[in-house]
């Protein structure tokens, strides 16, 4: 799909400099014009009151497809994303297959292509015996190599040291962790048989088994100094571990939404929905991530989106599956953390924008600069709404938030200069293309934004 002109008109842009009153036009798909704007063209939307941000990028989704796609699949988890302010996303290993061969991750792109709501990007699965195969991958098709350390949502699993060497050596592209220490898992899963209680389960998948894994993959990546990003950080404890490594530009994390707005009090109200790996864990895990995320430790914000139905989710804990939706509403809650008063949209632009822009190495997205793609999204932050499940977009059909009344939703996104949601509505025809990696071999840790 070639891309389209758009010219917005009287918004408040949010640059990477900060917040400027102006027009902003995309010409053939591109930005072209920011501030003044000398040439219109296109459709010349009338922004004022509203303000224009950068299409957000979700480094960290689950779209369950192939092979589980009763939960989700790429067309229905991408216009979720698009709903929620989402113009590029990228998708994680554990399907069904999981994506551990050349060809399945081939097979992924070509079931985005012309279905998905956003501009995409597929990690590639780690097992024990695939170094070899990521040896061979053309790293500017791929978002990275994505090893779970700990058991979680799938069959995937990597913890044995010589596998773990031959990942790191191999790797031409950022190694995602899912940081939980397998052997203490299964001590503690063990330890705690036969319990239904969900609040127990930050008890049994405790700070510690986060803290070991995190560790050992730092140190892994020292080594072999490889590109390290530490997928959904969940605790204080690793917060003050990666705060206090030097900035060698190898090791990034992210956080969720979910850790940032919720906290172990509410697995009374919420029980299982709320179980998800790594877990929701007490406040004091909460302020250090704000903590980190301000003082920048942490550079992104990803969801970690994992649909599982309702159905799924009412069993009792122990059997119900761990995850939660979240990427339609990422947008919404961190807008609403500016209305809150936690953090400004500078910081949100930096944290969903170009953070994950940096991090996985998509030169020319996640900033409003002339010659960066056209992808954007139009934020009304006086709109105030109420979080229902029957507008959810997922397949999941709910959401932990439902009931909250967020302040701040997107009224517009755009992909690639052409309206892909507007008005409450998905647009008929607009798809995103396949991402194109330029993988930096360090990204350095960025001054905090005052
Ligand atoms: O809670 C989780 N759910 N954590 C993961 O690591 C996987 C995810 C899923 O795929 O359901």
């Amino acid at each position: 799909m070639s891309g389209a002109d758009i010219t917005f008109r009287g918004a408040a842009l949010v640059l990477p400099g900060g917040v400027v009153q102006g027009d902003l036009s995309v010409i053939d798909g591109r930005i072209a014009e920011v501030g003044v704007v000398t040439r219109p063209a296109g459709e010349q939307v009338d922004a004022r009151g509203l303000h224009l941000l950068p299409g957000a990028i979700d480094p960290q989704v689950h779209f369950r497809e192939p092979g589980k796609t009763y939960k989700e699949d790429l067309a229905t988890g991408s216009a979720a994303a698009a709903v929620g302010g989402v113009t590029a996303f990228l998708e994680m290993p554990n399907t069904d297959p999981p994506t551990t061969t050349a060809a399945l991750l081939a097979d992924k792109i070509v079931r985005a292509t012309d279905r998905a709501r956003a501009h995409f990007g597929f990690f590639f699965g780690a097992t024990p015996d695939n170094a070899a195969e990521v040896a061979a991958l053309d790293p500017t098709r791929v978002a990275g190599l994505k090893i779970f350390m700990g058991s979680s949502t799938g069959t995937l699993l990597v913890d044995e040291q010589a596998a773990l060497e031959a990942h790191f050596a191999a790797a031409r592209v950022p190694i995602a962790v899912h940081a939980e220490d397998e052997t203490r898992l299964r001590a503690r899963l063990a330890a705690y048989a036969g319990q239904t209680d969900p609040a127990l389960h930050p008890i049994i998948r405790d700070e510690e088994a986060a803290l070991i894994a995190t560790t050992r993959a730092v140190e892994l990546a020292r080594r072999h100094q490889k590109r390290l990003h530490v997928l959904h950080l969940s605790t204080a404890e690793e917060v003050v571990f990666l705060r206090g490594l030097p900035d060698e530009g190898l090791v990034t994390t992210e956080t969720l939404p979910q850790y940032l707005w919720l906290d172990a009090d509410a697995y009374a109200t919420l029980g299982t929905r709320l179980q998800m790996n790594p877990p929701v864990r007490s406040r004091r895990h909460q302020e250090a991530l704000w903590a980190g995320l301000l003082d920048g430790t942490i550079a992104c914000i990803a969801t970690d989106h994992a649909p599982h139905t309702v159905e799924e989710k009412a069993l009792p804990y122990g059997q119900a599956p761990s995850g939660m939706p979240g990427v339609e509403l990422s947008l919404p809650l961190m807008l609403h953390a500016v209305h809150a008063g936690r953090c400004s949209l500078r910081h949100v632009v930096r944290w969903m924008c170009e953070g994950p822009a940096d991090c996985y190495g998509l030169r020319r997205k996640g900033r409003l600069l002339p010659g960066h793609d056209g992808d954007v999204v139009l934020v009304d932050l006086q709109r105030t709404r109420r979080v229902e499940a029957a507008q959810v977009m997922s397949k999941a059909g709910w959401s932990p938030f439902e009931g909250w009344a967020l302040t701040g939703w997107p009224v517009m996104t755009v992909l690639g200069g052409r309206p892909v949601y507007r008005d409450g509505a998905l647009q008929p025809g607009v798809f995103g293309a396949p991402l194109e990696f330029a993988h930096a071999p360090r990204v350095h840790r960025r001054p905090p934004i005052d």
